[in-house]
């Protein structure tokens, strides 16, 4: 069954000033949907026609493996953020930020590192790992938390593409408009 581009679940210019509406059209409706496109064009007719896109992330490797990973990272990526958020993290995964990090400060900063010192096309995540606790890292491509059997909490697409139009090479701007678009409520949806 071919996989369906998600609407953005906000309007496209309700994440400006942060990220603009030219960025959320691009990002969304060109580098997602082409992703989308091209895994449909990959499985069809393949006995992958039927698996889920966990299935197909879990199984593949190459460029298949490359467009599976990088459907769920934008879907993901979109919930990660909304108008009007940001700030400290709320609920439980404050609790449990607190637990394996400290305090908010350092999470901030570990997650930011790891986002602003990434070399090349990537993602920076907050996973929580099998045995409960919660980490930061860095995957390259459309490598995911959920190929290393890992729990996605949080991401942020350090693509240049998800920040050249509004940043050019400013990545480091770009990540702190980031901590005005948290959606902590998604986060917290999947610590449950
Ligand atoms: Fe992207």
């Amino acid at each position: 069954m071919a996989f369906e581009l998600p609407n953005l679940p906000y309007a496209y210019d309700a994440l400006a000033p942060h990220i603009s509406k030219e960025t959320l059209q691009f990002h969304h409706d060109k580098h997602h949907a082409a992703y989308v496109n091209k895994l449909n064009e990959l499985i069809k007719g393949t006995p992958q026609d039927k698996q889920s896109l966990e299935e197909i992330i879990n199984s593949s490797s190459g460029t298949l493996f490359n467009q599976a990973g990088q459907h769920f990272n934008h879907s993901f990526y979109w919930k990660c953020m909304a108008p009007k958020a940001g700030g400290e993290a709320k609920g439980a995964v404050a609790d449990a930020i607190k637990k394996s990090f400290g305090d908010f400060g350092s999470f901030k900063q570990k997650f930011s590192e790891a986002a602003a010192g990434h070399f090349g096309s990537g993602w920076a995540w907050l996973i929580r790992e099998r045995e409960g606790t919660l980490k930061v890292i860095a995957t390259h491509d459309a490598d995911n938390p959920i190929k290393h059997g890992d729990q996605a909490l949080l991401t942020c697409d350090v693509w240049e593409h998800a920040y050249y139009i509004d940043y050019r090479n400013a990545r480091a701007k770009y990540l702190e408009a980031f901590w005005n678009l948290v959606n902590w409520d998604f986060v917290n949806q999947n610590i449950k």
